[in-house]
This record gives C-alpha cells, sequence and structure tokens, in this order.
C-alpha cells in the first residue's frame, strides 16, 4: 500500500458535516478539543487548516507576522458555525527565537499542554532574476533559508516539549514539490524544501530514539498547489490539503513518523525515507 484512498481533495467546505473530508467519525472526533499551533494561519493553507480544526472542535492557535490577517481568518470561521472565542490569535514573526518562545508560554499557560503543530509560514521564490542561484543577493537567500528551514526548525523545538507533556506528539511540516525538484529559477526555494524535507525525517528519528515511549508522529505534507498569497495565479481551493493533514493530525498511535505524503493520498519517498506502507485511514 503506498497511497491513502478516500481523502477528500476536493470538496466544499460549507458542507463539512457531511462529509468529514473523508475522515471517518471517530478520527473526525479524536480533533475535538484538541490545541493545534498554525503558523502562517492567517492566509492560504494554514488559514484553510486551522479553520477546519476549529470546525472540528479543535482549539487552533494562529500565529503570523500580520495580527489583522489572522483576525480576518478568525472572523471568517464564524461563517462555517465556529465560536471564534475557541480560536487563539498570536501574533510571532517565527525567525524570531524569543518571539516563537514567546508564543510557546503563551500556549504552555493558556493551555498547559499541546496537541499538533502544523508549520505552514515560509516566503516563496523571490523572483527577482531568472537565475537565482547565480545571481541572487546573499540577503535574499539568507532570508528564505531562515523562513522556509530555520523557522521550522524553531517553532518544532519551542512546540515539541509542549506536546511530549501528553506522551504524544503530531507535527506537520508543509512542503513542496520544489523538495524534489531543480527547477530553473528556482534554485534557492528547492533547496530550503529540501532541507525542510530532511529536517522533517532527522527530527522524526531523533525525537523518537529520545522518548521511545511516546507516540511520535512528525511527517511531512507536500500540499500541491493552490490559490494563496504566494501563488496568486492558481485557481485551485487551499482546502485541498485539508483531508490529508487531519488524516495525519487524528492519527492514532503506530502511525506514520518521517514520511511524507501528497494531499491526494500518494505516500511518497525522500531520500532513504520509504513510503510508509499502510492506509493513513481505516
Ligand atoms: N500555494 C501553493 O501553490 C503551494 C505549493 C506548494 C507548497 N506550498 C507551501 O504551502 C505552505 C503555505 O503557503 P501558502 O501557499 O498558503 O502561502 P501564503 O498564503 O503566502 O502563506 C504563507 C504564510 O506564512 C506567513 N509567514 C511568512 N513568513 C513568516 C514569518 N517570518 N513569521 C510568521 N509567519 C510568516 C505569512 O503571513 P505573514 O506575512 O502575516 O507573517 C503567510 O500567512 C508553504 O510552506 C508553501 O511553501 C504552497
Amino acid at each position: 500500500m503506498t497511497a491513502t484512498v478516500g481523502l477528500l481533495e476536493y470538496c466544499d467546505p460549507r458542507d463539512w458535516s457531511v462529509h468529514h473530508f473523508g475522515l471517518p467519525a471517530e478520527r473526525w472526533n479524536a480533533l475535538a478539543g484538541k490545541v493545534f499551533w498554525v503558523t502562517g494561519a492567517g492566509t492560504g493553507f494554514g488559514a484553510a487548516i486551522a479553520t477546519i480544526l476549529a470546525v472540528a472542535g479543535g482549539r487552533p492557535v494562529l500565529t503570523g507576522r500580520r495580527r489583522e490577517k489572522l483576525e480576518e481568518t478568525r472572523e471568517a470561521m464564524r461563517g462555517l458555525g465556529v465560536d471564534p472565542a475557541s480560536v487563539t490569535v498570536l501574533s510571532c514573526d517565527v525567525r524570531d527565537e524569543v518571539q516563537v518562545a514567546g508564543a510557546a508560554d503563551e500556549i504552555a499557560n493558556r493551555f498547559g499542554i499541546l496537541s499538533g503543530l502544523v508549520v505552514c509560514a515560509a516566503l516563496p521564490q523571490s523572483r527577482s532574476t531568472p537565475w537565482p542561484l547565480a545571481d541572487l543577493r546573499r540577503e535574499n537567500w539568507q532570508s528564505l533559508l531562515d523562513s522556509n528551514l530555520t523557522a521550522p526548525w524553531l517553532t518544532a523545538r519551542a512546540a515539541l516539549p509542549l506536546m511530549l507533556g501528553t506522551g504524544q506528539a503530531r507535527v506537520l511540516l508543509l512542503t513542496s514539490e520544489a523538495g524534489w525538484a531543480g527547477t530553473p529559477g528556482f534554485g534557492p526555494y528547492n533547496v530550503s524544501k529540501a532541507a525542510l524535507n530532511s529536517l522533517g525525517a532527522s527530527l522524526a528519528a531523533e525525537t523518537a530514539a529520545r522518548h521511545p515511549a511516546a507516540d511520535v508522529q512528525i511527517n511531512v505534507l507536500n500540499p500541491g498547489e493552490a490559490r494563496s498569497e504566494m501563488n496568486q495565479g492558481s485557481t485551485v481551493s487551499p482546502y485541498t490539503a485539508v483531508a490529508a493533514t487531519l488524516a495525519l493530525l487524528s492519527h492514532p498511535p503506530g502511525g506514520p513518523n518521517g514520511r511524507f505524503f501528497a494531499r491526494d493520498g500518494r505516500h511518497l519517498e525522500f531520500a532513504y525515507s520509504k513510503a510508509w506502507e499502510k492506509s493513513l485511514l481505516p
């Protein structure tokens, strides 16, 4: 088995109570009451994922730099029946170690625990030159790697102790096809996503080795193309990545760790990591 069948990639989020994105009732219900930290939650995939976690009765914590975007996401959730009081908004620049630690402290103070982390915050490739590996300025390279690699590491490092306090950890890093590609014009972005893939595999292995009794599931999702701030040319809804995200966040013990998935249910390989061999759904 190298795929999960039954994830509803294309469905109307307004009909969530009918389809639950393809999740069986016990998996959908498992999300209720859980605290999930979603970075980059003001727009795009992060906003869609945070919204549906709230719809499922979870208590998402939305972070991003622009508080007004986070508030917009929270306000829009009313349209799907969410009480905004169940949603926490914290502005946080995830490149800044002090701000990330501050957000983790705030989550610890408010909730005492954390059930999962979904890392969506990232920057796209700057299109200032078609040959970025030859011509890009050093500060642009640094900014991309700070945002797409160092920030996910800082966030996961701060979040893991809160999750492991519950004996389990569910972490999802949003990568891109770019992490497997060498497309001209996107070199630094490709490098940042390949390194993010490696971070996911290594963090999963290290955390499981250090905490052998804990239920550690740290995985990487390629969300595919969708309309967002960084991809305004797409007509695809960012809700397309919700089903795969929920299947991974709601997985019972014994699930994948250090594995790679696509939003349509394909199980991927990366470097020495083989495709997960069981379905993500029962
Ligand atoms: N859309 C696509 O077609 C596509 C395809 C493949 C992969 N992806 C991946 O999907 C993920 C989500 O992207 P998206 O498409 O949803 O793009 P998006 O709408 O541009 O979302 C990125 C979010 O990251 C936040 N962010 C960026 N830098 C930050 C920082 N330093 N601190 C805190 N937040 C920061 C931004 O909010 P603030 O500016 O307010 O901080 C923004 O809300 C990314 O990892 C992206 O690489 C997207």
